[in-house]
């Protein structure tokens, strides 16, 4: 069987020090693959003044899967995001983003009664992000697009993602003002019906205050691109961290796997980030490369470090980046040995 080739975005900021942790995981784990490191990026654009070129992109097409960091956002009225572009130039158009509460109790102003998980199915490429945008001295207009094609597509994701879970579907929007995100339910509710998938509505300000309130309630929401982006670092923090959660951006060649997070500058170059989203991430990227075990045996080494006290700062612990990574590494390690009879 050939490698699988893998591109690796460092990025900026911490990026640069979660997704070195996040890959010797996936040598702890045995994964076959070939590493083909790719510099994009802030880092990038003040050094040459491109933050991504189309050689870069024909790298990044080359390669079945990507593991990224995070890119910082110059403040520059011109600048691109390179991830909206990556995400749309190979159609990356199912951002799904799983929160699940942790079995350990940490220093956490939200306290939620009842364990949860939940998925956000958050749509990729279209809504406020396609870039179709005017500006005048003394007007801006960003338009948000919603297509047919966007739409089923990202609604028949989450009604099979519905039916491997609880087979239940919220479908978030503001359908009562927005006449896009009208057009964005009715397409959702016709695919859920078709699938014979339990759904419900909510509009997107109510799914914030319920979310906070019952999150053990939900099972998979799907959503259109901004109103994901703000639900997931909120549901981050109903877990407890920005720090823990993974994401997968999903198409129908490539897929592409990242912590929730983005390159925290407040923190970047102490050694303090906590490299379990990006260890996460990596999680999903073996579950799709169907390494079933090897994704099992992640999880369940995260879950170890995490309940033996091994912490980073953001979870009121003192680890560093490499304290806890090592220690996922350390259990992964020995664990896979005891499972070859050594001792
Ligand atoms: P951020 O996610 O980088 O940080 C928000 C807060 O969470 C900060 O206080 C940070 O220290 C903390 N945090 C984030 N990840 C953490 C980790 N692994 N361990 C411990 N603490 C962590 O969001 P912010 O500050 O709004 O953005 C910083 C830069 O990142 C901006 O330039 C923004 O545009 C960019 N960004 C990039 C993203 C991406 O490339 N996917 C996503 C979000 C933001
Ligand atoms: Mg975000």
């Amino acid at each position: 069987m050939n490698k699988i080739k893998i591109a690796v975005i460092e990025g900026d900021g911490i990026g640069k020090e979660v997704i070195p942790a996040a890959v010797d995981v996936l040598h702890a784990v045995g994964l076959d693959f070939e590493s083909v490191p790719v510099e994009v990026g802030y880092g990038k654009w003040k050094r040459t003044g491109q933050a991504m070129d189309e050689h870069d992109l024909d790298i990044i097409r080359s390669c079945k899967c990507i593991l990224f960091g995070a890119i910082t956002t110059p403040n520059d009225p011109d600048y691109k995001s390179v991830l909206v572009r990556i995400r749309q130039e190979i159609g990356l158009y199912a951002n799904i983003r799983p929160f699940r509460s942790l079995n350990i109790t940490i220093d956490s102003p939200l306290k939620p009664g009842h364990p949860f998980d939940f998925l956000i199915v958050r749509e990729n490429t279209e809504g406020l992000y396609a870039g179709i945008e005017e500006f005048s001295e003394d007007r801006a207009c960003t338009t948000k697009l919603v297509t047919k094609k966007g739409t089923v597509r990202i609604a028949k994701m989450a009604c099979k993602l519905a039916k491997e879970r609880k087979n239940r579907l919220t479908i978030v929007h503001k359908a009562n003002v927005i006449k896009s995100c009208k057009f964005f339910r009715d397409i959702c509710m016709d695919i859920a019906k078709q699938n014979s998938v339990q759904y419900n509505e909510m509009l997107v300000d109510a799914m914030a205050y319920n979310l906070i309130l019952n999150p053990e309630k939900y099972d998979v929401l799907v959503m259109s691109n901004l109103f994901g982006d703000i639900l997931s670092d909120m549901s981050a923090a109903l877990v407890g961290s920005l720090g823990l959660c993974p994401s997968s951006n999903i198409g129908e060649e490539h897929a592409l796997f990242e912590p929730v997070h983005g390159s925290a500058p407040d923190i970047a170059g102490k050694g303090i980030a906590n490299p379990i989203a990006a260890i996460l991430s990596v999680k999903l990227l073996l579950t799709w490369v169907q390494e079933f075990e090897k994704a099992d045996l992640v999880q369940e080494a995260v879950d170890h470090v995490l309940e033996n006290g091994i912490r980073t700062i953001d979870l009121g612990g003192s680890g560093s980046t490499t304290d806890v990574s090592g220690a996922v590494i350390d259990y992964i390690k020995t664990k896979s040995s005891l499972a070859l009879g050594f001792s």
